[in-house]
This record gives C-alpha cells, sequence and structure tokens, in this order.
C-alpha cells in the first residue's frame, strides 16, 4: 500500500528520496509525489502513474536538503496527480504524506471548511495537513510542530503515519507514527525515513523502528524522537545487515521468480538453530508456558490471503498429527465474529509484513478476551512481532514480489516446526531434508515452463486436493489468480460432485494436488468425474504414487512426509503460476489493484 520515503542530508535530497521510492514500488501503488522545503518555499509535483514517470517529470539538480516522497494506492478519490500526496495547507506553508486511513475525515473535513478552509483534493490526508495549519503558530520550531503531530492523535481516528516538510525550516522533516509503520535510516550523509526496511537497504548504515505514538524531527545532523508521554527515546539504532541484492532482482526477470528461487534457502533459514542433531525442534523464542497451552489449549490460526492458507495449514496439522482442537479464521472474519477464544486459547496470528490492518486488529481482539497471542512473521520490529505475546520469526528475507512465495513456504516450516516442538512425531525426521526436495522441484523448471506454455491460454481453472492437499490448492488457486487474472477456484476434490462439476468442461483444466496416500484412489475417482466431462487434468503428482488414469498432464514431486509436501508442491505450483502469467505478459510482481502490505480494513 503508500509508501513514504524521505531524506535530509548532505546528498541530493530528492533524488536520493525518489531512489528510496523506487524500492517501496512492491507495495503496490497507482499515484507518487514528492515535496521538498527551499528558501523560496515548498516545491510538489505529483502524478498518476508510476515512480519513474514521475523523475522524468522532474528538473535535475534541484537543490534541496529534505524531501518527502510518496506512493498511494488510492482509498479515498481516484488515483490522479490532485489526489495523490503530498497534500498541503492553504498557505502552502507545509506538505504532507500519509500512510494509513483517517477514518473521521468527512467530519473533520465539513468543521475545516466551516472555518474558512480550502480543500484541493478528495483524500482523508488533507485534513491532516489543514490541521497542523491551525495549530502551529508562526515562528514555530520543528519540536513545536512534532507536538501538534502529537496532537492529532486526540483528534484523528484510524491509523496514519505521517511526513511532513515546512517551509519554515528547509532542513528538517517531521514525522509521526501512529499504527501504521515509520522506519529510520541513518546514513553516512544525512538522515531517512521510511514505511519500509527496503527504502533504506544499502543507502542507510542503520535503522531505527519507531513506536505507536513516536514523533521525530529529523536533521542532516540529528534524530529526536519523542514518545508518545512526551519523554525524549533514547536511541535505538540497529545495524542494517541485509545487503543491496535482497531489495534488487539480482538477474531474475522479476522479483516472484527470483523469491520463489530463495525458496530452500527460506526452509534453512527459518530452520536455523532450531533443529537439534537428534531431529529434535527447539524454538528457544517461544516461552515454555506458551507451548504447554499450546499442547492442552485451543489453538487459533487467523490470517490473511496467502497467510491465511499457511494457517489451513497449521489446523490441519495440529487436529490430525497432534489430535488438538485447532481452527483457522480470516482474519478480517475473526474480528467482528464473536470468536470463541479466552484465556485458554493460543492465537497464532500469521503474517509475511506484520502490519497487515486485519490481522493486527484480530490480534488486539484475541489479546482482550485473555488469549496468548503468537505472531508467526518474517518481518522483524513489524507491529504483530511487537503486539503479540511471543514471536516466531519466519526467516524468508525480505519479499518484494506482491504475491507471496518463500514467505508461504517459510510459514508452512515454521509452523511444522512448531507442531514438532508440540509433539508431532512424524515430521522430525524430513524436516532437516524439506530444503534439498525443494530444490528438486526447482531444477525441473524446465518441465513446469513447458507445462505454462500448454495452459496459459485457459480461461479457468481449479484446484482440488484432499487434507494438506486440499489447503495447498486454496494457495495455489490465489497465486494463479492474482498473477495471471485468470478466474480459478480451489475445491476439496470430494466436494466437486456437490456441485462445482456443472462448470467443467474443455475449457477447463483441473489441477489436482494428489500428495496423499490414503485418499489417493478417491482422489484418481474426483479427477476420473473431472475428465468424463471433458476436463483438462493435470495431476501433480508425489513421485511414489500410482498416476491417475484421468491426468491429461502429469508432474511429479520429489516425495517426503506428508505434512510437508505443501512446501513442495506449491514451490512446482508458484512456479507454473508465474510461468502462465508471463506468457500472458502480466506485471507479475505489482499485480493490478493489489498491494504488497495491506494496511487499511
Ligand atoms: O503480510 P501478510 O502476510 O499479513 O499479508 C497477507 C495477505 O495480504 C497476503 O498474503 C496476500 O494474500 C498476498 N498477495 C498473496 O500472495
Amino acid at each position: 500500500m503508500c509508501g513514504i520515503a524521505g531524506y535530509v542530508g548532505r546528498r541530493d535530497a530528492v533524488a536520493t528520496a525518489m531512489e528510496s521510492l523506487l524500492r517501496l514500488e512492491y507495495r503496490g501503488y497507482d499515484s507518487a509525489g514528492v515535496a521538498y522545503a527551499t528558501d523560496r518555499g515548498i516545491e510538489v509535483h505529483r502524478c498518476p502513474g508510476k515512480v519513474r514517470d514521475l523523475i522524468a517529470s522532474l528538473e535535475e539538480g534541484i537543490n534541496a536538503q529534505a524531501a518527502i516522497a510518496h506512493t498511494r494506492w488510492a482509498t479515498h478519490g481516484a488515483p490522479t496527480e490532485r489526489n495523490a500526496h503530498p497534500h498541503q495547507d492553504c498557505s502552502n506553508r507545509f506538505a504532507v504524506v500519509h500512510n494509513g486511513i483517517i477514518e473521521n475525515h468527512a467530519v473533520l473535513r465539513a468543521q475545516l471548511r466551516e472555518r474558512g478552509h480550502t480543500f484541493t483534493s478528495e483524500t482523508d490526508t488533507e485534513v491532516a495537513a489543514h490541521l497542523i495549519e491551525e495549530r502551529l503558530a508562526p515562528g514555530a520550531a520543528p519540536h513545536d510542530l512534532a507536538r501538534v503531530l502529537q496532537s492529532l492523535m486526540e483528534d484523528l481516528n484510524g491509523s496514519f503515519a505521517l511526513g511532513v516538510v515546512c517551509r519554515d525550516w528547509p532542513e528538517s522533516i517531521v514525522a509521526l507514527r501512529h499504527e501504521s509503520p515509520l522506519i529510520l535510516g541513518r546514513a553516512r550523509t544525512g538522515h531517512m525515513l521510511a514505511s519500509d526496511l527496503p527504502a533504506l537497504i544499502g543507502r542507510a548504515e542503520e535503522s531505527w523502528v519507531l513506536e505507536d505514538g513516536d514523533t521525530v524531527v529529523l536533521t542532516p545532523y540529528d534524530v529526536v524522537v519523542t514518545a508518545r508521554d512526551g519523554r525524549p527515546r533514547a536511541p535505538g539504532w540497529e545495524p542494517i545487515t541485509l545487503d543491496a541484492t535482497s531489495a534488487e532482482r539480482a538477474g531474475y526477470e522479476h522479483f516472484m521468480l527470483k523469491e520463489i528461487h530463495e525458496a530452500p534457502a527460506a526452509v534453512r533459514e527459518t530452520l536455523r538453530g532450531r533443529l537439534d542433531p537428534d531431529g529434535r525442534v527447539v524454538l528457544s523464542e517461544l516461552p515454555d508456558a506458551v507451548i504447554e497451552r499450546m499442547k492442552w489449549g485451543h489453538v487459533h490460526f487467523v490470517a490473511c490471503g496467502t497467510a491465511y492458507h499457511a494457517g489451513l495449514y497449521g489446523q490441519r496439522l495440529f487436529r490430525s498429527c497432534l489430535g488438538r482442537r485447532a481452527e483457522a479464521s480470516v482474519a478480517s472474519e475473526f474480528r467482528y465474529d464473536e470468536p470463541l477464544v479466552d484465556h485458554d486459547s493460543v492465537v497464532v496470528l500469521i503474517s509475511q509484513s506484520g502490519e497487515t490492518a486485519d490481522t493486527l486488529a484480530a490480534a488486539k481482539e484475541a489479546k482482550r478476551r485473555g488469549a496468548t497471542t503468537v505472531a508467526v512473521v518474517n518481518c522483524v520490529g513489524s507491529s504483530l512481532a511487537r503486539t503479540a505475546d511471543a514471536a516466531l520469526m519466519t526467516r524468508a528475507g525480505p519479499e518484494i514480489g506482491v504475491a507471496s512465495t518463500k514467505a508461504y513456504t517459510a510459514q508452512i516450516t515454521a509452523l511444522a516446526a512448531l507442531g514438532t516442538t508440540c509433539g508431532c512425531e512424524c515430521l522430525s525426521e524430513d524436516l532437516p531434508r524439506l530444503a534439498s526436495a525443494v530444490e528438486t522441484v526447482l531444477t525441473g523448471e524446465d518441465r513446469i515452463r513447458d507445462l505454462a506454455e500448454a495452459l496459459y491460454r485457459q480461461q479457468c481453472f481449479f484446484f482440488l486436493g484432499r487434507g494438506y492437499d486440499a489447503a495447498a490448492a486454496a494457495e495455489a488457486a490465489l497465486k494463479l489468480k492474482e498473477i495471471s487474472y485468470i478466474h480459478a477456484e480451489a475445491y476439496p476434490a470430494g466436494e466437486m460432485k456437490h456441485g462445482p462439476l456443472a462448470l467443467i468442461d474443455a475449457s477447463v483444466t483441473v489441477v489436482g494436488i494428489c500428495t496423499r496416500s490414503d485418499t489417493h484412489l478417491k482422489m484418481c475417482s474426483n479427477l476420473m468425474e473431472a475428465r468424463a466431462r471433458d476436463g483438462r487434468v493435470l495431476a501433480v503428482l508425489r513421485d511414489d504414487l500410482p498416476v491417475p488414469e484421468a491426468a491429461t498432464d502429469v508432474l511429479t514431486l520429489p516425495s517426503v512426509a506428508e505434512p510437508l509436501m505443501p512446501v513442495v508442491a506449491m514451490t512446482a505450483l508458484q512456479l507454473l503460476a508465474y510461468h502462465i502469467a508471463r506468457l500472458r505478459g502480466c506485471a507479475i510482481d505489482q499485480p493490478r489493484n493489489l498491494a504488497k502490505s495491506v494496511t487499511v480494513e
């Protein structure tokens, strides 16, 4: 979703902010803008479309010391030039960028209009610019603006990270974090502000994740952070250890392809230091009391999108391997659904970004009801990692492509490790060789490319499976639809005959995920039912199972313990979705209408 990138320092501030903003493109956006203060006043440039269009429209050699830039993912008002950020007050004294949503903007807008303010956009953000205008006295200093931003938390409902430049101090950026992430960067030449770490990688040596309620005044030489209670916050700088290639395509045509190829590393990293030589899993970051409660309490898995599909996997693992009462819920439903959680429940919240608004809201609700919350999360320092009672980090590294791939792989790996810690014995032997099984899938990419050639013109896909394969089918369908725009549905295979079979004809491809032994014959019959209606049938098959008679195409998978097969199968199906989308000429890393980190409910 929206991205903020700011720089103050000795380098060309506009150029540096724009370079950082390019690193936030992955979040998904539809317009971009930049503002900078010079001693002549505030300059704002904005345009619908891509950051590169904005860069092309800027003059070279703009001599500014501070700049804030923004990518906007439209919520209030169409993606037009006038709705793009930064937004200004009536006197053009400030320019404001904003991530998040101001929920009570309509009431505030009406009040501000009555008091004589003129609005130039339809956005919720513009109310913040006008409120600042009313509250900041002439001759005020940057720390006065920080106090004004703090006061906004009393009047604005919703989530907002705000960055402001003011013509009175062309060397400063002032910002506030309130339920929408903001990170600071310290570089040799100055300081940076960003909504996510990739914007800082390769440009700053250290980062500092602001806490909710913090304000900051950044100048080329200084960073002053003030907590919500008005006290100065002690410096929290941490070295940025990721190198620039982790935020670049490194020769791959797309981030998604690079990230699928990083799956073996994601598995190894997620297990590193957590597997002892006897195959026992030790998750030292989870307190014993939490593990104990997971063994006898009610376990809920709550998440969105791909992470929810990992939750379906967790539900299955805890039910079938551990005989636990386990449930998976979509976060946006969980919160408003009177969830049956209490002090005996453990709610496992799964998220790549750790900033998904629905998941964060579900975490709060679970806590309110007395549950213990455990985050399974990829982004270190994210809101979810810090909100939950305990966090189990997946270590997939930065995921830039909007379609989640290696993060899902790492989530399943972490959940398998969690299940093993809780007593699931069937995985410990195969967990150490999971990464090499994934590598085997990647070496078969040519075969998958050929299948994609044969299938990419199809208009409809069904993904079928039973047990773990049904959870993987849900993820496979999501992957295909989000990047190729082909209609794809997932069903537990036995459910087809209860309705969806009516849709099967020669124009439909049915992908049967067949990695489960005990129901394999039933799965074969279900695929036969589709074949009998002229559906094309691709069997994605564990290599030690018989080939289904119905299969018109077969893709074999190396065999590992059944509960680990979703990782193997999904690597193949991620590649299939990728190559189909590539052949269809789709914008793979930034699919239409989608954002990487969904920070609105
Ligand atoms: O950052 P999160 O894991 O919380 O994100 C959840 C979903 O928004 C995300 O998985 C989404 O479904 C992806 N685009 C799927 O590829």
